[in-house]
């Protein structure tokens, strides 16, 4: 019989901070009160988000996930000539980890493994399964808010001959602002010397409708995920919320080069949440997450003003999604 209750596997936590219940609120009752109301996308991943989430990545319209694997295949042996050998490799938002197999399994000799992310069931799970899978790799989860600055571990701190690899696919630099997006490749730099690599997923600006498809599939589990941040809610406070009284809306803007995530109001309603109320009108919405949607040279500018260099940047044929290899100069 194998004994499967070695806990050893993986080394210890480090916590650097797990969104707790007042921060959870105060982030709702400000998001709440804004004008336009807004709740902030990282709530979605509690269990049943990261599960759905996991779900949308295979849906018909959902062409991300599938497109940036492909590439990830089809030019493997190309980024691990560029990355080279022995590399340390930082991953915010570790998911499911099909992503890191590959590049585990293509990059030559890989050292270290550090996977950030807020959802401890998913860090450990996966973090888990990878020291059993690839056993000549250290690997050290963070549970953390990449949102926020992050504490690594001393052997990522310091100098070390071999390169720093940060790999940030899915193209959730896409969920930041332009700003938000621009300090959050600086504070990438910031853990990074010069000559160390960025590896990140960026989708492209495409057809309104291949767009618009992806963020609603017909199955409605884009839906489901939307409308989970409302059962969160529900779940975890004292409320009279109702999220069958919300439905998800997702539309290109063609002016902000982004996607809207939306749950609309479907009647006049009074939202109460631990004594603070919420007056939504009918159609009123709660924006809940953007998808921004970058031409080739807007990314490259912006991440020449965080400190990088621009390298090489591979698509799929249809040139739907692009991966970038930038270098901390
Ligand atoms: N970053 C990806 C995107 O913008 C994945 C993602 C994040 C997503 N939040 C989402 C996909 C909400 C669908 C709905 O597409």
């Amino acid at each position: 019989m194998m004994h499967n209750t070695q806990t050893n596997a993986v080394p210890s936590m480090i916590d650097n901070s797990i969104p707790h219940h007042q921060e959870f609120l105060r982030d709702v009752l400000h998001g709440l009160s804004q004008p336009q109301k807004t709740l902030p996308c990282k709530y979605f991943y509690d269990e049943r988000g990261s599960q759905l989430f996991e779900a949308i990545c295979s849906t018909p319209e959902y062409y991300i996930t599938r497109t940036e694997i492909d590439i990830l295949k089809r030019y493997m042996a190309d980024i691990a000539a560029i990355v080279g050998s022995h590399c340390d490799i930082l991953e915010f938002g570790s998911g499911a980890g099909i992503k890191i197999r590959l590049l585990l399994d293509g990059l030559t000799d890989p050292r270290s493994y550090i996977p950030i992310d807020i959802s401890m069931e998913i860090l450990e799970a996966s973090a888990r399964e990878l020291a059993q899978q690839f056993p000549s790799v250290q690997v050290i989860p963070i549970v953390g808010d990449y949102h926020k600055d992050i504490q690594l571990p001393d052997a990522f701190r310091r100098q070390t001959p071999q390169r720093k690899l940060v790999f940030f696919p899915g193209s959730t630099i896409s969920n930041f602002t332009r700003p938000e997006a621009q300090t959050f490749l600086q504070r990438i730099r910031r853990l990074l010397t010069e000559g160390d690599g960025l590896l990140i997923g960026v989708d492209c600006i495409k057809d309104t409708e291949i767009l618009n498809a992806a963020y609603n599939d017909a199955a409605g589990v884009t839906a489901a995920f939307n409308l989970n941040l409302l059962h969160r809610i529900k779940n975890t406070f004292s409320t009279n919320l109702k999220p069958q009284h919300f439905f998800h809306h997702a539309y290109f803007n063609a002016r902000e080069a982004r996607i809207e995530m939306h749950l609309v109001s479907k009647l006049d309603q009074i939202v109460e949440v631990e004594k603070t109320r919420f007056s939504l009108r009918k159609g009123e919405t709660i924006h809940t997450e953007n998808s921004y949607k970058y031409a080739l040279p807007v990314f490259a500018s912006m991440a020449q003003q965080a400190g990088f260099t621009t390298g090489k940047v591979w698509q799929d044929p249809g040139q739907l999604f692009s991966l970038h290899y930038l270098t901390a100069h």
